[in-house]
This record gives structure tokens, sequence and C-alpha cells, in this order.
């Protein structure tokens, strides 16, 4: 990754994941901002990551934190999903934007439900147009695993889903930065795959007591 490291945003980064992700970006340097529907929220989370890392980290409201970002994640509950990308949608235009959302319709978790439009990131790239290369990512890694001081994160494969290879190259690069093995998959509509497995996997951590189970893909690439 060349010197200066793009600026990260959380939208609902003071949540599980959200808060886990930027934890480990900052962990390896990134610039990160914390975004929340509270201004107050995002800049308490953000003097935490500040007192951890010893650097400072700015925490501001989701719009504010989507301007900001060079390339933006979002991870909010499913349900809240349009209502957030509406609310933010005129500030990532021409970037890069990472959305790690599930479609879990509670109670049935454990159940595969996916949207009208076949996957969430393909209603993302749809609700935020062309003007933004929409990758999806992160579906199947437990935020529990996160918050770790371990170089790699062997347990979990993370597919990379988006319509711009180069864009999925950036998040694919950006997930091995912070030590998963990343996998592009494809097209945003591929997304569906790791979207659903995320039900399944829920319905095994229960099965057979594995705190966060994840993937792993076999065979050797012989094409980087
Ligand atoms: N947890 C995991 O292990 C995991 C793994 C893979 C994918 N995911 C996906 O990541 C997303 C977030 O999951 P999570 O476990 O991190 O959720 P979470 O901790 O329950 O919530 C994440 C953040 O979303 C914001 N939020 C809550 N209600 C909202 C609303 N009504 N409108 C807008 N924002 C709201 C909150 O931020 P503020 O209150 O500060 O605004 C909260 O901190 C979900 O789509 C989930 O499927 C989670």
């Amino acid at each position: 990754m060349s010197e200066k490291r793009p600026t990260l945003a959380f939208i609902g980064g003071t949540g599980d994941l959200g808060s886990g992700l930027a934890w480990r970006f900052a962990r390896v340097g990134f610039p990160i901002v914390i975004g929340s529907r509270l201004a107050d929220r995002a800049i308490k989370a953000a003097e935490s990551l500040s007192a951890t890392f010893a650097r400072g980290f700015a925490g501001m409201a989701n719009i504010e934190a989507a301007r900001a970002g060079d390339i933006v994640f979002m991870s909010v509950p499913f349900e809240n999903h349009r209502t957030t990308l509406e609310s933010i949608g005129s500030e990532v235009r021409g970037k890069i934007f990472v959305d790690t959302t599930v479609p879990l319709v509670p109670p049935k978790v454990m159940r595969v439900q996916l949207p009208a439009e076949g996957c969430v990131g393909k209603r993302t790239q749809n609700l935020l147009g062309a003007e933004v290369r929409v990758v999806s990512a992160f579906q199947n890694v437990a935020a529990a695993h996160l918050k770790s001081e371990a170089e790699t994160l062997p347990g979990c494969d993370v597919p990379v889903s988006g319509d711009d290879a180069d864009a999925r190259e950036v998040v694919v690069r950006l997930a091995e930065e912070i030590g998963f093995k990343a996998w592009h998959a494809g097209p945003i509509d591929n997304a569906a795959v790791a979207e659903a497995l995320t039900s399944v996997l829920i319905f095994m951590n229960k099965r057979y007591g594995i705190a966060g189970a994840g993937i792993k893909i076999g065979g050797t690439p012989t094409k980087i």
C-alpha cells in the first residue's frame, strides 16, 4: 500500500463489527474516523481508540464521517440499512463504499432471508448509484475475533464482491493488511453467497458450540 494511507470512515463505527474493524485498521496505522448517529458517541469511541493506540482519531456524526472518509465502511443493523444509506449517500460519490451488512431478520437470524434485489450489496449499489463503487465484504467475520493482538486471523477468509475489479482489489488488500486471507468473489450480485452464509454460520455456532465460526477457501491459487 502506498505511503499515504487513505482515511477510513466507519458508519455505525460504535458497534461490534464497526469498532472491531476500526480497531484493527488503527492498529496497523490507518487514519480512522468513527461515525455514529450521535457525534458524542463517536467522539467517545474515537477517544478510546486514541487511548489504546496513543495517537489521535476522529469521531463525528455519520454524515460528517462519510464526507471525511476516503474509503467508507458501513456496519449498521439490516433494518436500518436503507435509512442510513439515504442519510449519507450524498457524501460518498466517487468513493469506495464497503458494505458489511448481513440481511438478518430477527428472530429468524439462522434462516437465510435475502432481500428482493437478491442481496444487500446490490441494494446498496442501486441506492448509491454508479458514482459510488460498492464493495461487499466481512459478512462472515465474527466481530468477537477482531480486537486481538494476533497478526493474522486464519479462522475466517473474506470473500470480496463488487462490480469494479480495482475497487475489489483495494478492499482485498485492506483485508489482508489486518490479517485476513481475502479473495475476489466477482460482481456485486455474488455478495448473496457471503450474506446468506452468515445465517448458516450462526446456526453452526449454536449447533456445534463454536465461538464465531468462519470460512476457509480450499485450493492453491496459481494466479494472484
Ligand atoms: N457483529 C458481527 O459479528 C458481524 C459480523 C459480520 C457482519 N455484521 C453486520 O454488521 C452490521 C452491524 O452489526 P453489529 O453487530 O456491529 O451491530 P450493532 O453493534 O448492534 O450496531 C452497530 C451500530 O449501528 C448503529 N445503529 C443502531 N441502530 C441504528 C439505527 N436505528 N439507525 C442507524 N444506525 C443504527 C449504532 O451506532 P450509533 O448508535 O452510534 O449510531 C451501532 O453502534 C450488521 O448489518 C451485521 O449483520 C456483524
